[in-house]
């Protein structure tokens, strides 16, 4: 398994990849890899000959008050999962040349991007399109995996690439859950023992909407109130959003239609953690 920290390495690499004819699949991460990311990492190892992850926590998708410097790193540990998965090249740039001091060109994404964390933060989206962009440009891959966990953002990185034409096909990752059901996230790491078994409520108030749609019932602010109730019980437990919206254009439905993405953000104590289901009618 080959480490390229530079992304004009990086760039050279992919062009020569590219002129012998090799497929390139790609996984980008921001590291502290769990199961979810290796999940992802198998789904395109299968479909390309050549797999590329690369590990980077991009500062421009942090706001001020966020934990950037909180964010878990541990390149050693994550270095063994990808060479056991069987990835071919790990691409780990740091921020400095990633970044010019003076980069002014961002991508801002106009419509997908204000809603859910969207409204909480600000400036993330564009971060993310941006680094994403850049990403794709340096690895040049036919094909990048993408995981549902953040259902929004791989809703906006799907219409950055099809607005802007990028030659890349993203791929869908379902969600990876512990065995008790709470969804997989490099920052469940903050959680103390009594917070991490209080935040299964996210799953649990999830799993209660699909039964109470299966039950007949497709009313969203009845709904909502279900699991406001279910959360608002959780010691600890602060609701960023709990939103019912359209899957392809995120805005808000009053009942349940087909394909209604359920997402919600759920402080539980100073640890901001996202779920979310598809239902349909
Ligand atoms: P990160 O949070 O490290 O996630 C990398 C990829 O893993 C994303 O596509 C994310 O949706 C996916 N993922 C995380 N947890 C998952 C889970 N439990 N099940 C399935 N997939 C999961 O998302 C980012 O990094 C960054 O925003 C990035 C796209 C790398 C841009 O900086």
């Amino acid at each position: 398994m080959n480490i390229i920290k530079s992304p004009e390495e990086m760039q050279c690499e992919a062009l020569e990849l590219k002129r012998a004819g090799k497929s390139i699949g790609f996984v980008p991460t921001m590291g502290f890899l769990h199961e979810g990311h290796l999940s992802l990492m198998r789904l395109a190892r299968e479909r390309c000959d050549v797999l590329v992850v690369s590990i980077f926590v991009n500062p421009t998708q942090f706001g001020p008050n966020e934990d950037l410097d909180a964010y878990p790193r541990d390149f050693e540990r994550d270095e063994a999962l990808c060479a056991e998965v069987g990835v071919d090249l790990v691409f780990y740039p740091k921020p400095e040349d990633m970044y010019a001091a003076d980069a002014s060109v961002w991508i801002d994404e106009e419509s997908l991007s204000g809603v859910l964390c969207g409204e909480s933060r600000p400036r993330h989206f564009r971060g993310v399109c941006t680094v994403v962009a850049k990403l794709f440009n340096l690895v040049l891959p036919d094909l990048a995996v993408f995981g549902e966990k953040d259902a929004q953002q791989l809703r906006i990185i799907e219409r950055m690439v099809r607005d802007l034409n990028f030659p890349v096909k993203i791929v869908r990752g379902p969600i990876v859950r512990e065995e008790d059901g709470l969804a997989m996230s490099s920052r469940n790491k903050y959680l103390t023992e009594e917070q991490r078994k209080n935040a299964l409520g996210l799953k649990k108030s999830l799993v209660q909407v699909c039964e109470l749609v299966g039950q007949g019932e497709r009313n969203v602010s009845n709904l909502r109130s279900a699991m406001t109730q279910l959360i608002d019980d959780i010691p600890e437990a602060v609701i960023d959003y709990i939103e019912f919206v359209d899957d392809q254009s995120l805005h808000p439905v009053d009942s349940i239609e087909f394909r209604t993405l359920v997402a919600l953000a759920v402080k539980v104590g100073s640890t901001r953690l996202i779920d979310n289901i598809v239902v349909s009618v």
